[in-house]
């Protein structure tokens, strides 16, 4: 099994460059905390950073995870090939582009392109906000998977992780003690479907609902409180119709964590009874028949 460690970043090609690294700072809140060959590092917490961007295809995404050693990454590389995946070893020149020592990528049985990376970096800087977002970590994504069920097996059964809750057959998975890092779900295409930067209170998530109207960006969900982890979020959408999501008070499991079936219904969904756009969860549940 494939004992993945941490939760590192997203690589991200976008549209507008300079129009998405404007969002990313004056909106979202996240610093700049590099520009080299045409990538653009930007960071919610004290990690090297958080997302990466560059110009380039939005549908461009990839995912970084992290190993302890060079030796299980060794025996990841063996383990994907033997099922058949591709898999990438990454030059020195594209690790270092990641910030971290050594990495592999691959695609995931339904296409996501995930980084597993060894050492990445952490920095000496801790993080300072370009704007009073709250922010204090970069914390999960949802990711799109084209068959909910080979999806939840195969980061179940190749990989570590543990399946939180359902709802309906979006597993909301982790490897470690925070209750969700994927959110997985069903999609007739691949893709990262939203990115979560925790923020330190709920105050944090209504200045911010007031702040994001006030600059006319559109609001894709919330604030609500979430059934299954408990955080208060609130979503909206960025450039390339990317979703970002600030929340707070995500519940933390352990291994007497029993997972629970939700049904697919708002209040599954917020438990103050905000109406979300649950297509999120529906599109494509035909492939987990
Ligand atoms: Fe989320």
């Amino acid at each position: 099994m494939i004992n993945v460690t941490g939760f590192r970043y997203c690589r991200l090609g976008t549209a507008n460059l300079e129009d998405t690294v404007t969002f990313a700072q004056d909106i979202i809140g996240l610093e700049v905390v590099g520009r080299e060959n045409g990538f653009v590092y930007t960071r919610g917490d004290d990690r090297d950073h958080n997302i990466c961007y560059f110009q380039g295809d939005p549908a461009d995404q990839t995912m970084g995870l992290e190993l302890d050693t060079f030796e299980e990454l060794d025996g990841a590389e063996s383990a994907l090939k033997a099922l058949g995946l591709a898999v990438h070893r990454g030059t020195e020149e594209e690790a270092a582009a990641r910030r971290c020592m050594g990495y592999i990528n691959f695609k995931d049985p339904s296409g996501n392109s995930i980084d597993l990376t060894v050492r990445p970096f952490a920095s000496g800087r801790r993080y300072f906000p370009s704007r009073d977002a709250g922010i204090d970590e970069f914390s999960h994504i949802g990711l799109c998977v084209t068959n909910p069920r080979e999806a939840e097996k195969f980061w179940s059964t190749v990989f570590n992780f543990k399946t939180s809750d359902w709802i309906g057959w979006s597993a909301l998975m982790t490897f470690d003690a925070v209750h969700h890092r994927f959110a997985l779900f069903p999609s007739a295409r691949p893709g990262i479907q939203h990115i979560n930067f925790q923020v330190k209170e709920t105050d944090d998530i209504m200045k911010s609902d007031y702040f994001l109207k006030d600059h006319q960006v559109r609001i894709q969900a919330g604030p609500g409180r979430h059934s299954l982890s408990g955080a208060r979020f609130l979503y909206f959408y960025g450039p390339d119709n990317m979703i970002y999501e600030y929340s707070c008070g995500v519940r933390m499991v352990d291994e007497t964590w029993r997972a629970r079936q939700f049904p697919v219904a708002d209040a599954s969904f917020c438990a103050w009874g905000c109406s979300p756009d649950l297509s999120v969860v529906l599109e494509g549940s035909s492939a987990a028949d």
